[in-house]
């Protein structure tokens, strides 16, 4: 087994289209509902017809009730496009404590949602991450993220 992380000094050493929805990501960020940690998170999902949908973290006064942004935006896609396979999603983040210089990845119940969705198509999801400036990661499939995962097929 080989896992891959791609690693880029910046957003300007992106190709176009990951630095397009990276950027659509960090537009997102805005919708972000984060009172309680105060801690931003925006995915941008890249669809295999082009679409883009965006989904942002949204919280609860009942902590474990919030929902990651990129469950948001993955529930937003498996119930307006169930038929459409996912390319690629780009995370981002803006932190209220301090500046975000480093990519955070996808926490481990969301790659676990990503790995759904991988299987559902049969096809792998690339993934970007940045944070509010600095360096970025990028891996081909959230099997990079996962390794030795359950899915369907051990079932
Ligand atoms: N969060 C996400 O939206 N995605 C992740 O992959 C990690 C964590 C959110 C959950 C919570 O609203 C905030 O970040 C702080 O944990």
């Amino acid at each position: 087994m080989k896992f891959t992380l791609r690693v880029f000094k910046s957003i300007d050493e992106l190709e176009e289209e990951d630095a397009s929805l990276l950027a659509s990501a960090k537009r997102a960020l805005k919708n972000a509902y984060a009172p309680y940690s105060n801690f931003k998170v925006a995915a941008a999902v890249l669809m295999a017809d082009g679409k883009v949908v965006t989904g942002t973290n949204q919280e609860n006064a009942a902590f474990p009730v919030g929902i990651c942004a990129e469950g948001t935006a993955l529930s937003a896609v498996s119930s307006l496009y169930p038929d459409t396979a996912i390319r690629k999603i780009a995370i981002t983040v803006k932190s209220g404590a301090n500046l975000a210089d480093r990519p955070v990845a996808p926490c481990g119940i969301c790659r676990q949602r990503i790995l759904e969705y991988e299987m559902r198509f049969n096809a792998g999801i690339a993934i970007v991450m940045m944070g509010e400036v600095g360096e970025v990661y990028a891996v081909n499939s959230v099997k990079d993220l996962l390794p030795l995962h359950f899915s369907k097929t051990d079932l």
